[in-house]
């Protein structure tokens, strides 16, 4: 029993870990900040960002380099799907942070050769809590929030903490979820070998309305295809 995320229903219908009351956090609350400060201006966002990198990158470097490469992913998709470009800064600091909460978790859980066991998934399912955590009280950076919050959540609602469905997800955390997902299949991991560009288009082909938004597939497939075709021209 994963008494820890147990799903509790609130107002408005949708359902939310028991945590969030502790934390005094709703999806509600979340995105209405998300829309409310939409700004990423200041001193203090480079500067943590910068220094939440370089602690990241002491403590896990595979995080490190996955985080730096789903950020250039996700921003070239953002701009391929014509994002403005305060719209695609927000994706790129999303992504930048959106495995920060790893800090938390034990190592020998992410370096793990084998797959996890249910208390091992139990305890790596709280980074995004870490994360959204770490930059909730940095001013400017409040709005990252629901992007790292949910980027592990998927289409078709099975995805985690909460189990948001669809367009529910924040356009912007689909993105970095679709960035996250190639990145992962097309990278060595001590679980498993990498798998070419060609395989990474079909399995996020297979994936699509089920573990990523349908239509970012398409764009990731036509993004992916325009860098192809220019890197053997
Ligand atoms: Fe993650």
């Amino acid at each position: 029993m994963r008494s820890f995320f147990t799903k509790t229903s609130i107002k408005g219908g949708y359902t939310i870990p028991s945590r969030y009351y502790i934390w005094e956090l709703t999806y509600e609350r979340v995105t209405t900040n998300y829309q409310r400060n939409f700004s990423l201006k200041g001193e203090e966002v480079s500067s943590f960002t910068k220094e939440a990198l370089i602690q990241l990158q002491q403590y896990h470097a595979v995080t490190y380099h996955h985080s730096l490469r789903v950020s250039t992913l996700s921003v070239a998709l953002a701009k391929y799907v014509g994002l403005e470009k305060e719209e695609f800064e927000l994706v790129r600091y999303g992504a930048l942070l959106h495995d920060i909460g790893k800090m938390n978790i034990p190592l020998t859980i992410l370096d793990k050769p084998g797959p996890l066991n249910e208390s091992e998934r139990d305890i790596i399912e709280q980074h995004p809590y870490y994360g959204s955590d770490k930059v909730a009280m940095v001013p400017g950076l409040e709005c990252l929030r629901p992007l790292i919050l949910f980027h592990h959540e998927r289409w078709d609602g099975n995805g985690y903490p909460i189990g948001l469905t669809g367009a529910q997800i924040p356009y912007a955390a689909r993105i970095i979820a679709i960035a996250d997902a190639y990145d992962v299949i097309t990278s060595w991991r001590v679980y498993k070998p990498k798998t070419s560009v060609a395989g990474a288009i079909k399995e996020l082909e297979r994936c699509a309305g089920t573990q990523l938004d349908p239509s970012l597939v398409e764009a990731i497939k036509g993004l992916l295809t325009v860098k192809r075709k220019s890197n053997s021209e």
